[in-house]
């Protein structure tokens, strides 16, 4: 069962994650969760009937999609959209998915969920969004301490697979061993990745496993019930609680001030 109480709309999207007055506060972390990638759903946009994005509370984007599409998404859906930019999204620098925001390079808090995002795929030839493992390891060093101010991290969006994880062979299309490794150290409870093509192969696995951190390839999309393990949900049962009477105390007094 859900329950929100609805604070104010928001002032602009950098606002969303701990300043924002429009949160939306949960006492239970329970989200339906979208997540696209590399190619458009046709039964999200040139299918679409009104109300069919109307269930899910939060939309996440692993790359390598039309800004268009994505901007239609965030439009016609409640949700907010996350996203990180795919090997294919320099356009983005031209034409943003404007109403997303981009979380590549972050590690960000929604209704009390800790979601990390690192773009890019590893370095096949010049272009954008391309990294090698030494500087896709330094990108996650970087992150450190804020994972670890957060007490961790339960899901990671990327582009690229980890290494031998749902990868692939040839040079466009390897994974990362820092991805392995960012599992190994925080174990999040799902990592989404793209840029496999589940039509790149006709038995290709669409999950694996490391441990009980579930590794999903999105490829178009993918759609999944978040629920917080049950010492998480204490802890934002208790951060909820605390902001509310806090917004109580503020906006409560200055109500009576006028
Ligand atoms: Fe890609």
């Amino acid at each position: 069962m859900k329950r929100h109480v609805i604070v104010s709309p928001p002032d602009r999207p950098k606002d969303l994650f701990l300043s924002s007055r429009k949160l939306i506060l949960k006492e239970k972390t329970e989200m339906k969760i979208l997540a696209v990638s590399d190619e458009e759903c046709p039964a999200l946009c040139d299918f679409y009937v009104p109300g069919r994005l109307d269930d899910y509370d939060l939309i996440l984007s692993c790359g390598d999609l039309k800004p268009s599409y994505l901007r239609f998404l965030v439009t016609m859906s409640h949700a907010r959209l996350l996203y990180i930019h795919g090997n294919h999204d320099g356009r983005y620098a031209e034409d943003p998915p404007a109403g997303c925001d981009d979380i590549d390079g972050q590690l960000v808090t929604y209704n009390g969920v800790r979601i990390l995002g690192l773009g890019g795929c590893l370095w096949y030839h010049d272009g954008p969004y391309q990294y090698t493992e030494a500087e896709m390891a330094r990108r996650i060093r970087k992150i450190r301490h804020a994972i670890r101010k957060a007490g961790g991290v339960d899901i990671v969006i990327t582009h690229a697979a980890p290494k031998d994880l749902g990868d692939l062979d040839d040079p466009a299309h390897r994974g990362f061993q820092a991805f392995v490794d960012l599992i190994d150290t925080y174990h999040p409870l799902y990592f989404l990745h793209g840029h496999i093509h589940q039509r790149y192969g006709h038995r290709l696995p669409r999950e694996h496993r490391r441990e009980n951190t579930r590794i999903i390839n999105v490829s178009e999309r993918y759609e999944f019930d978040y629920e917080a393990p049950a010492d998480r949900n204490a802890e934002i049962v208790r951060i909820t609680r605390q902001r509310r009477e806090l917004e109580n105390l503020i906006f409560g007094e200055y109500q009576g001030e006028n």
